[in-house]
C-alpha cells in the first residue's frame, strides 16, 4: 500500500534528513486538542471585535443588510483590486433563475505600484475603468452614470457603504498615503479628474462578496470565506449583537460582518508558531500584524517552505555545494509550486521528474531523489497545517452563532487549486466540532463561491440601489 511505500521511502532517507523531518513534523503538527484551544480563543476575539472598536479582530460592519432575494436585476460595473491584477467587469444580473452575463478585462498591476505612492494607484485604476468603458462602449452620462461596485479587499472601517477608511494594508501591499484615509474618496477623485460617467455605489470586501454572490443562488450559504493570498471570512450578524455599533437601524436588522480574522492572535498566545513563522513575520512589511494569515494563507505557504530549504542548505544538509542564490529570493515560491511539489510524485516512487524539473527551472537547483522525498513531506506538513488552521476561523464563527449546518462559500487559490485542501479542512472541522464518525455527510461543507469579487459586488450594488430607492439607507 501507499503507506508502506511511504515508510520505505522515509526509512531510505539519510539520517540527517530523517531527523530534520521529525523535527519539522513536531513543529508543524496541530493536534485536535490544540485546534480546539485555538477555536475557543478565536471565539473570544470575534466577540471582542463586535463589542469594541480597536479590538484585534476588527469585525467590520459592511452595511450589506441581509441576503439578496435572488430577484436583483440590472447592469453594473465592478472594479476589483486583487493582489496582482485589476479586474474590471460589466455584469448583467437577470435574477437567480437566469444565467447572468459578464464581460471582463484584467489589467496587470505594475509591481512597483504595490509599494509606491497612492496617486499612481488610483490613477491606474481610473485609467483601467476609462479604457474598459470605452472599449466596450458602455456609455453612461452625468444624468445616468454607470453604477460601480469597488471590491477592495483590505481591512476598512466603513461608516456607510460607500465609504471605507483603510485601517492597514495587508498581503504585502504598502502604498503610502492610503492608511487612515477613505479609499472611496481617493478613487472618486481620480475618476472625477477624468470626468468618468461613473457613480461609486459600494465598497466591498471579497469575503462579503463571496457570501452574497453565493447566496444569490444558494440559500444554504452561511459564510463567505477566502482561502487565497489572504485568509478571511464574512457572515451575517444581527445589528443588536454588534455592541460597538451606534445606529438607528432596528436591532434585528441583519448586517454582514467582514471579520478580518487574518489578524487573529496577533498577541501570539494561541497559535503554534515555528521559527519560520517568526521570520516570515519579521521580514514582512508589517511585523506583528496578520499573525493567523501568515500561517495559513497562500501568500505565505511557499515562503515558509523556501525558508526551510534555505536553512537546511545553510546546515549543509541540502543542495550541497550548489549555488542557492535564487532560493534566497523572498516570495519566489508560490502555493502552486508548493502543491506541485506535493502532488507531482507518485507515492512510493523515487523517480519524480516534474519536481526535478520544477526545481531546475525555478531555482536552478539539482534535486536528488532523496531530497525529493524530503521536500514532498515538508510541503505536505505546511499545507496540512494551513488547512487545519483555516478550519478554526470558520468553526469559531459557527460555534459562536450556533450554526450547525450549511455552505461555506469559499474562493481563493488555496481553496480552488490545492487538491487536498478541502479534504484536510473538512477533517479538521470534524475534529473541532466533534462530528460523529458514522455521519453520512458533513453538515458544514465548502462550496466553490461564485465570483464574489465580481458578481457579489454587482449584487451588493443592486441591493444598495434598491434600498436607496425605497428610501431605506
Ligand atoms: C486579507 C485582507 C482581507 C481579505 C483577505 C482575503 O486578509 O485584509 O480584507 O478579505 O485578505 O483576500
Amino acid at each position: 500500500t501507499v503507506a508502506t511505500n511511504d515508510q520505505v521511502e522515509l526509512d531510505s532517507l539519510p539520517l540527517e534528513l530523517q531527523l530534520e523531518l521529525k523535527r519539522l513534523k513536531d513543529d508543524f503538527t496541530v493536534d485536535s486538542k490544540r485546534l480546539k484551544h485555538i477555536v475557543s480563543q478565536f471565539q473570544e476575539e470575534l466577540q471582542a471585535g463586535l463589542d469594541k472598536y480597536g479590538s484585534n479582530i476588527s469585525m467590520n460592519a459592511t452595511w450589506v443588510l441581509g441576503f439578496p432575494s435572488g430577484t436583483e436585476r440590472g447592469k453594473f460595473l465592478v472594479v476589483d483590486l486583487g493582489g496582482t491584477n485589476i479586474r474590471v467587469c460589466w455584469i448583467e444580473l437577470r435574477g437567480r433563475e437566469e444565467e447572468l452575463l459578464i464581460t471582463q478585462d484584467e489589467f496587470r498591476l505594475p509591481d512597483e505600484l504595490k509599494t509606491g505612492e497612492a496617486q499612481p494607484l488610483w490613477d491606474f485604476i481610473a485609467d483601467s475603468l476609462e479604457t474598459f468603458i470605452a472599449k466596450h462602449d458602455l456609455g453612461g452620462s452625468e444624468e445616468e452614470p454607470l453604477q460601480l461596485g469597488f471590491t477592495f479587499s483590505y481591512p476598512c472601517h466603513q461608516e456607510y457603504i460607500d465609504h471605507g477608511k483603510l485601517v492597514t494594508w495587508t498581503k504585502g501591499f504598502e502604498i503610502k498615503g492610503v492608511e487612515g484615509e477613505d479609499a472611496v474618496g481617493q478613487l472618486r477623485e481620480a475618476m472625477a479628474k477624468r470626468n468618468l460617467p461613473i457613480r461609486l455605489v459600494a465598497l466591498i470586501n471579497d469575503t462579503t462578496g463571496a457570501m452574497i454572490a453565493s447566496s444569490y443562488t444558494d440559500p444554504q450559504t452561511i459564510i463567505g470565506a477566502i482561502f487565497g493570498t489572504g485568509c478571511n471570512g464574512a457572515y451575517m450578524e444581527n445589528v443588536g449583537s454588534i455592541g460597538k455599533l451606534d445606529t438607528q437601524l432596528p436591532q434585528d436588522t441583519p448586517m454582514a460582518i467582514n471579520c478580518e480574522y487574518g489578524a487573529f492572535d496577533n498577541a501570539h498566545t494561541a497559535l503554534p508558531r515555528t521559527s519560520y513563522d517568526v521570520t516570515v513575520d519579521e521580514e514582512s512589511p508589517k511585523p506583528g500584524e496578520q499573525a493567523f494569515e501568515k500561517m495559513s494563507a497562500g501568500l505565505y505557504l511557499g515562503e515558509i517552505f523556501r525558508l526551510i530549504l534555505l536553512e537546511l542548505h545553510g546546515k549543509g544538509i541540502m543542495f550541497k555545494g550548489q549555488d542557492v542564490s535564487k532560493l534566497r529570493e523572498p516570495y519566489l515560491l508560490d502555493t502552486g509550486f508548493l502543491s506541485g511539489v506535493e502532488h507531482n510524485a507518485n507515492p512510493g516512487m523515487l523517480f519524480d521528474s516534474p519536481t526535478r524539473d520544477a526545481f531546475k527551472q525555478k531555482l536552478n537547483l539539482d534535486i536528488s531523489d532523496k531530497e525529493i522525498v524530503f521536500v514532498r513531506r515538508t510541503a505536505q506538513l505546511i499545507s496540512i497545517r494551513g488547512a487545519r488552521l483555516c478550519s478554526c476561523g470558520i468553526a469559531a464563527i459557527c460555534k459562536k452563532k450556533g450554526i450547525t449546518s450549511g455552505h461555506v462559500a469559499a474562493d481563493g487559490s488555496v481553496a480552488n487549486k490545492h487538491p487536498e485542501f478541502k479534504r484536510r479542512w473538512a477533517k479538521a472541522m470534524a475534529e473541532v466540532l466533534d462530528w460523529p464518525g458514522d455521519r453520512k455527510e458533513d453538515p458544514i461543507t465548502i462550496t466553490s463561491a461564485e465570483d464574489g469579487s465580481g458578481i457579489g459586488a454587482a449584487v451588493i450594488v443592486a441591493m444598495t440601489l434598491k434600498r436607496a430607492k425605497e428610501g431605506n439607507l
